[in-house]
């Protein structure tokens, strides 16, 4: 099935009923996260926001995130209420994503620190996520983008070495399906008691533990040490020190 389906209204409304939320489809749009934190601020209490194309997606720390359209899985999902504060739900939503491409036979995905999927050794899929703070539950937008059919060719210079797709990785996938079993796994970890579960899954996947890292942390000097363990928040210990943000990199 192709993902461009949705532009059916039929199918799309059919769907909508499947997943339990109101899925909007662009064939090209700025950002599906932009366009879900409209959403959640019109106060809608969950909607799915899916993009053939972006032309303005954003990854994580003001980074631009870029796919040529058609290739990937674009969706922004909206929870409310917030599911877990959004530095724990990244880690939780990419235990999801590990668990939607295993259902699609690709078994073995793993995962970085804080919200990389990573297929060997380079990076396939990440998460990105927004809490509101409005009234009394708050929401949370979570995107994901995941790259699915480009070929090396397609992921400029600067990305080859570092990015990967599920089509590179020889797996082929279809983008709606992709997107109806990672809904069907968000769903499944955000019901109530999975997120310590899933940590626990998260650090069986993981590429970090053990090892020695450097973390890269702003406005700070580097931190070398082991990566020890993840926190029921969703920090990463290196060494005595607690992470919540940085960047961080396999030393040894
Ligand atoms: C990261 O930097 O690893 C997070 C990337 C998240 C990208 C997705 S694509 C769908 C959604 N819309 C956006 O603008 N960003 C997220």
């Amino acid at each position: 099935m192709r993902l461009a389906l949705l532009a059916i209204p039929a199918v799309r409304s059919a769907l909508s009923l499947e997943l339990g939320r109101q899925i909007e489809y662009h064939a090209t749009i700025g950002s599906t996260q932009d366009r879900a934190r409209e959403l959640a601020a019109a106060g809608s209490s969950s909607a799915l926001v899916v993009a053939d194309e972006q032309t303005a997606g954003r990854g994580t720390k003001g980074r631009v995130w870029e796919a040529p359209a058609g290739t990937s899985l674009l969706a922004s999902w909206l929870f409310r209420p917030a599911p877990a504060d959004a530095a724990l739900f990244v880690l939780v939503a990419a235990v999801a994503m590990a668990r939607a491409l295993e259902r699609l036979g690709v078994r073995d995905a793993r995962l970085k620190w804080p919200n990389d999927v990573v297929l060997d050794r380079r990076k396939v899929a990440g998460a990105l996520a927004h809490a509101t703070t409005d009234g009394q539950v708050g929401s949370l937008v979570l995107g994901i983008g995941v790259n699915v059919h480009q070929r090396a060719e397609d992921f400029s210079a600067e990305l080859r070495a570092t990015a990967t797709s599920l089509a590179i990785a020889g797996h082929q996938v279809d983008r709606l399906s992709l997107l109806v079993a990672l809904t069907r796994e968000l769903d499944r970890v955000t019901a109530a008691g999975e997120p310590p579960a899933a940590l626990d899954e998260w650090r069986r996947r993981a590429t970090l533990l053990g090892r020695t890292v450097e973390v890269v942390r702003d406005g700070r000097p580097p931190l070398r040490g082991i990566a020890r363990d993840v926190a029921p928040d969703g920090a990463l210990v290196v060494g005595t020190e607690r992470v919540l943000a940085g960047e961080v990199r396999i030393l040894a």
